[in-house]
C-alpha cells in the first residue's frame, strides 16, 4: 500500500458528471469544452507542420516561433513586453502551467491563497507541493449589485509572512466574473506593500463580453513583475484536447517554472506548436471570439428565462450559473444528479468549486451550464429545461 498524497481526491466531478451524461444520453453543459471542431484552417496546419518534419522534441521551453508569436500577441493586446526566450514557456496546457507553477514556487508550509469557488485543480497541486490552501471566498450577488467580486481587504487581511502565492482567475470560472480597472488598483496597491507573488490564470483571456477589455495582469508592469501569467490554446481555439497553454512570467520566475517543467513533460506535442504560431499570425480569430460566445451567451440567457432557472449575468468564460430555487430544495450534487438522470440535461454544482464541496456553506442553490455548444445542443437542452 502506498500513503496517499491526495486521500481527499476522487474522480472529479467533472469527469463523473460527463460519465453520467453518457449513460443517460443526456444533453452535455456539464463539462467546459466545446461540443464542435476548431477551424480546418488550424487542423490543416498541424499535416503541414507533421509533413515539414515537426515531430521530434521540440525546444525544452517551447518551440522558438510558438514563444514568439505569444509575445507578439501579448505586446500587441497588453501592451507588456515579454522575452520569448527567457519568459515565455510552452506547456501542456494551463493546468500543467498551473502544477508546474505551484510546484516551482511553494515549499512544505507555505500558504497559497485562492479565491473560492475555485478551479478545481488548484487545491491539489497546492497540496503537493506541502502548503496549505487559504481560501479568501468572492462576494456574491446581492440585490443591487449582480456580480460575484472580490473582496481585497479580504485578500489583504489573509496575507501573512507564510504567503507564498496569490491564484486568481480572470475571467473567473464558474461565475463568469471579470476584473475592472479598479480590481488591478487594489491588486496593485496589495502588491506594493506586500510583495506578494501572483498566479493569474487567464485561460478565458479572450471570451469576455459587452465591449469590454480583458484586464490581464500583464497590462500594469507592477503585477507583470510579481505574476505568472497562464493561458490556454484549448480555449481561444476550440481545441481543449490538444493541451498547449503557456506561462508568461519574468526571468527569474520563470527559470524555476521550466526546471520543474523539464522533468514533468520535457516539452509540448511539436506540430501542435508549429500549426499554433503559424495560425496566431492572424489575430482575427481571438478577435472575433467574444461576439462568437456572446451569442451563445445571450442565446442561452433568453432560453433560461423562460423556464424556473433563473440566470445570473455573465460578463466573460463560456460559462453561467443559475438559481433554482424555484424547481427544488435539493443540495446542488443531488440536484445535478437528478436533472441529468430525470431531465437529460448535464451540468456541474458550483459546491464542487469549493475546498469542502459538501459543507453547508459550499451548497447555494446553483448550479453551472456551459454554453461552448452548437446552437442546436442549446436549443435541445432549453427544450428539455423547458418542460421542468
Ligand atoms: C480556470 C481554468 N484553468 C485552467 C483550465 C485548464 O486548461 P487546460 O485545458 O489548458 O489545461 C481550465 C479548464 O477548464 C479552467 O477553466
Amino acid at each position: 500500500m502506498i500513503r496517499s498524497k491526495l486521500p481527499d481526491v476522487g474522480t472529479t466531478i467533472f469527469t463523473v458528471m460527463s460519465r453520467l451524461a453518457a449513460d443517460y444520453k443526456a444533453v452535455n453543459l456539464g463539462q467546459g469544452f466545446p461540443d464542435f471542431d476548431p477551424d480546418p484552417v488550424l487542423m490543416d496546419l498541424v499535416t503541414q507542420a507533421m509533413k515539414a518534419g515537426h515531430n521530434q522534441y521540440p525546444y525544452m521551453p517551447g518551440a522558438a516561433p510558438l514563444r514568439q508569436a505569444i509575445a507578439d500577441k501579448v505586446q500587441a493586446v497588453y501592451g507588456h513586453a515579454y522575452d520569448p526566450e527567457t519568459e515565455i514557456t510552452v506547456t501542456s496546457g494551463a493546468t500543467q502551467a498551473l502544477m508546474a507553477t505551484v510546484l516551482a514556487a511553494v515549499n512544505a508550509g507555505d500558504e497559497v491563497i485562492v479565491i473560492e469557488p475555485c478551479f478545481d485543480s488548484y487545491l491539489p497541486a497546492i497540496r503537493l507541493a506541502g502548503g496549505t490552501a487559504v481560501p479568501v471566498p468572492m462576494r456574491p450577488p446581492t440585490a443591487t449589485d449582480p456580480y460575484y467580486r472580490i473582496d481585497w481587504q479580504r485578500v489583504r487581511d489573509a496575507i501573512t509572512p507564510k504567503t507564498r502565492l496569490l491564484m486568481l482567475n480572470f475571467p473567473h470560472n464558474p461565475t463568469g466574473a471579470v476584473l475592472g480597472e479598479d480590481d488591478l488598483d487594489a491588486l496593485e496597491s496589495i502588491v506594493r506593500d506586500t510583495g506578494v507573488l501572483l498566479v493569474s490564470d487567464e485561460v478565458y483571456e479572450h471570451i469576455v463580453f459587452d465591449g469590454r477589455p480583458h484586464n490581464s495582469l500583464s497590462r500594469r508592469p507592477l503585477l507583470a513583475e510579481h505574476a505568472f501569467v497562464i493561458s490556454s490554446f484549448g480555449k481561444t481555439y476550440h481545441a481543449t484536447g490538444w493541451k498547449v497553454g503557456y506561462c508568461c512570467a519574468p526571468r527569474q520566475l520563470s527559470l524555476e517554472l521550466r526546471k520543474v517543467h523539464q522533468f514533468m513533460v520535457f516539452t509540448v506535442t511539436s506540430p501542435m506548436q508549429f500549426a499554433l504560431a503559424e495560425y496566431m499570425r492572424n489575430p482575427q480569430p481571438y478577435l472575433e471570439l467574444p461576439a462568437f460566445y456572446q451569442a451563445k451567451r445571450d442565446r442561452l440567457m433568453d432560453g433560461l428565462r423562460t423556464t424556473r432557472f433563473k440566470p445570473l449575468p455573465s460578463p466573460g468564460t463560456f460559462f453561467m450559473l443559475a438559481d433554482y430555487s424555484a424547481i427544488s430544495d435539493k443540495p446542488e450534487a443531488d440536484f445535478a444528479r437528478w436533472l441529468t438522470e430525470v431531465h437529460g440535461v448535464a451540468v456541474i454544482p458550483l459546491s464542487a468549486f469549493y475546498q469542502r464541496p459538501d459543507a453547508p456553506d459550499s451548497d447555494h442553490g446553483l448550479v453551472r451550464f456551459c454554453f461552448a455548444k452548437r446552437d442546436e445542443t442549446l436549443d435541445l437542452a432549453l427544450e428539455k429545461l423547458g418542460s421542468i
